[in-house]
């Protein structure tokens, strides 16, 4: 039977640049020992707390379909959390819960695009990201994030690429870079999103996970609550990536038709996943304060063991569980330099290649392993680097 072009297309025909990843996991499930540091998965469990939450609710009864739009309880939850953290009046009418960020990247897609619309996203982007937008038949057009700018997409470069377009997707703090976008930078992207009429869908999935200077949501800035769709998530805030809850934060019009969409598509999210996500969220900054702090400290580390070396350069890491690391001191690609790392190392770190063109050169390191062994795989990962170099440079 034929399979529709939407579905068939998602991946665009490219590779998805995951082969690496692919490979690092066969070597895993045939007994080597290798230490994975690509994925962006905590190396911690969901709190026990937050499950004793979820199966109260579970055992109280609360195993029934839920409200389409999210529980009245948690609505108001995330309203109270956005409104507070942006000043701007937000109520359960401007919230829709969905299964995990990724069903809100889609959804607000959806909100913003019509079949053959263009779509921007930033390069270096999340994995899904271009996928997404062909999801709902738009055209993703990638907008460059320059290493040499630190990662922080320029205004220019947006309103360069903006003919046609209906909406830009942004992701601060970023995934992969680190990088967190500063004031000039979101006051710059809201400036264009005003002059050319663009949706503005805020992917602000590692808002907790700040290690320099301050998240600032889009959604505060003057006269763009209206055209902004904020993605929100208890996965990387509260280590429930298995739970999949998220959140579109909107105006309201925009949320009422969401509604509809879940409603057609996801039909809701289990009350009891969003009874423990009220309980989380209840916790404050403490906790996710405390499910942040071991990526906090091994940013540290990692600022430690890199210092004192120059054949790898950490881009500026401010944010998220990250870091982007310029191996072009060796002369390899990122591609090349991962795979040479895994096959000599067992380490396993990912391409930029496989973020898009921007991070060409780099290699992603998730720092989702303990503190002995992420050390250690940095310190190889420089020692192996700084051979390639004078290896190179015929030292
Ligand atoms: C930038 C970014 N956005 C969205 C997601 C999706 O997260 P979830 O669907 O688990 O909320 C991820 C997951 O890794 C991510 O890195």
């Amino acid at each position: 039977m034929r399979l529709s072009r939407r579905i068939t297309g998602l991946t665009g025909g490219e590779s998805d640049g995951w082969d690496l990843f692919l490979r690092a996991r066969q070597m895993i499930a045939e007994g080597i020992a290798v230490t994975e540091l690509t994925i962006g998965e905590h190396d911690t469990r969901t709190r026990s707390s937050i499950l004793d939450a979820m199966d109260r609710s579970a055992r109280g009864g609360h195993t029934g379909y839920a409200m389409v739009p999210g529980t009245a309880l948690l609505r108001d939850t995330v309203a109270a959390r956005v409104q507070e953290r942006t000043g701007q009046r937000t109520t359960r009418d401007n919230v829709l819960i969905t299964p995990g960020g990724q069903a809100a990247l889609f959804a607000a897609h959806s909100a913003a695009c019509d079949p053959g619309d263009t779509a921007l996203f930033v390069d270096p982007y999340y994995a899904t990201y271009p996928g997404t937008i062909r999801g709902v038949g738009a055209l993703p057009r990638a907008v460059i994030a320059r290493a040499e700018d630190g990662f922080q997409p320029r205004a220019e470069a947006i309103g360069t690429e903006a003919d046609g377009a209906v909406s830009l997707l942004i992701n601060t703090p970023n995934n992969p870079t680190g990088v967190v976008y500063g004031r000039e930078t979101l006051e710059g992207i809201a400036r264009v999103c005003q002059d050319r009429d663009l949706w503005l869908i805020s992917d602000e999935v590692y808002d907790t996970q700040i290690w320099e200077g301050a998240h600032l949501s889009p959604r505060a800035l003057p006269g763009m609550a209206h055209r902004t769709l904020v993605v929100g998530s208890m996965s990387k805030s509260h280590a429930m990536t298995g739970s999949r809850c998220g959140w579109i934060v909107g105006p309201e019009e925009a949320i009422s038709h969401l509604i509809t969409l879940a409603t057609h598509t996801t039909y809701g999210v289990p009350g009891f996943v969003q009874d423990a996500a009220v309980f989380a969220l209840g916790e404050g900054r403490d906790l996710e304060e405390e499910i942040a702090a071991p990526f906090r400290r091994r940013r540290e580390m990692a600022r430690h063991i890199l210092a004192g070396q120059n054949a790898v350069r950490l881009s500026p890491t401010q944010g998220a569980m990250y870091l982007m690391l310029d191996v072009r001191a060796t002369g390899l690609s990122g591609e090349a330099f991962a795979a040479a790392l895994l096959e000599t190392h067992l380490i396993a770190v990912m391409p930029g290649e496989s973020f898009g063109k921007a991070a060409a050169g780099h290699v992603r390191v998730a720092m989702t392993v303990a503190d002995d062994a992420f050390a250690k795989a940095l310190k190889t990962l420089c020692h192996f680097a700084a051979q390639q170099a004078s290896s190179l440079s015929g030292d």
